[in-house]
């Protein structure tokens, strides 16, 4: 065992996948909230994250060298409907895990979003102006900053990645899957674009580059900027599923939608040169989610 690491949002798409992915490596403890889970291999510990002395007892008791902030509110109709909510979840939250890892001298990784702009670039680097577009974005733009603020040398991921989810919590990769495999059609944007990451390599370079200390914001996604639509053709070439089933579609035409980038790609060339490697185009990436179902993790995840 390298260490112990302690992941906040433990019952979520990101959280599970980075117990299981680090399991073998870490004692893993995920801080649940609200839904209990088992996760074999895997300690979870309840934690109000709204409590500082919570957290702070959290953190004595369980000496982790290592603390991954996942919960959040990550609906943007929630956010957009509750901005009172999402911003005590999103930047309060991430505020008080900031402060009590500073206080106890730990490591945070912080995960933030591609979310933040307004789309009118593409494939933007880690300096480019943030403009909030909605509330989820807003929050999570003050979140990085309340984080810095308590914590400078916090590590701040951005990303927009996809994985294998639980029965509870499907992610964009599952829906598809999903409707595939049942023969039902669904239709993508093909004017929404992204640079997605399968979670596990989004872990894997989470503690690369938390292993060599970099702090600050790193962009930490895909090579290939790709829309929804094209995204999902891709995946179903990969799985052998039915790509006829697969309707293109116009954001344009979903004006009750909340207002969102509809270019959300991001430059990994900062990660990319501090890890010294290319981070991977969208086959590898659909690649590693096969090998992953291939292994039974996606039938552990979908069990939890
Ligand atoms: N999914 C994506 O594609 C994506 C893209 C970019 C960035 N991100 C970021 O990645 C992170 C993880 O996303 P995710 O998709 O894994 O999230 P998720 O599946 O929606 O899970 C959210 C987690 O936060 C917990 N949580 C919610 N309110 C809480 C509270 N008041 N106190 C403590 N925990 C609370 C939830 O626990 P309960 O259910 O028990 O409340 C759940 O474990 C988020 O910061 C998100 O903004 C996600």
């Amino acid at each position: 065992m390298t260490g112990t690491a302690l992941i906040t949002g433990g019952s979520g798409l990101l959280g599970v996948n980075w117990a299981l992915t680090i399991r073998d490596d870490f004692q893993v403890t995920l801080a649940i909230h609200q839904r209990e889970i088992a996760v074999q291999g895997v300690s979870t510990m309840s934690i109000d994250l709204e409590s500082g002395n919570d957290l702070k007892r959290a953190l004595s008791e369980l000496q982790p060298h290592l603390v991954v902030h996942a919960a959040g509110l990550t609906s943007v109709e929630s956010c957009e409907a509750n901005p009172e909510l999402a911003y005590r979840i999103n930047v309060q939250l991430a505020a008080n895990v900031a402060s009590a890892c500073a206080a106890f001298g730990l490591p945070l990784v912080h995960i933030s979003t591609d979310h933040l702009f307004s789309g009118a670039s593409a494939l933007v680097d880690e300096n480019a102006p943030i403009e909030p577009r909605n509330a989820y974005a807003r929050s999570k733009a003050e979140a990085e900053a309340r984080v810095f603020d308590a914590h400078p040398r916090a590590l701040v991921i951005r990303t927009n990645f996809f994985g294998w989810g639980p029965g509870y919590r499907r992610s964009f990769s599952d829906l598809i899957i999903d409707s595939l495999r049942q023969g039902e059609t669904l239709t993508l944007f093909e004017d929404v674009f992204f640079t997605p990451i399968v979670a596990a390599e989004l872990i894997r370079a989470a503690h690369q580059l938390q292993a060599i200390n970099v702090a600050g914001i790193v962009n930490v996604c895909g090579d290939e900027r790709v829309s929804k639509l094209e995204f999902g053709m891709r995946l179903a070439s990969i799985f052998g599923l039915d790509d006829s089933l697969i309707r293109p579609g116009s954001v344009a035409n979903q004006p009750g939608l909340v207002q969102r980038p509809h270019d959300m790609s991001l430059s990994n060339k900062k990660a990319s040169a501090l890890l010294g490697r290319e981070l991977g185009g969208l086959d590898k990436q659909l690649a590693v989610l096969l090998q992953q179902q291939q292994l039974g993790f996606a039938n552990e995840v979908l069990s939890i």
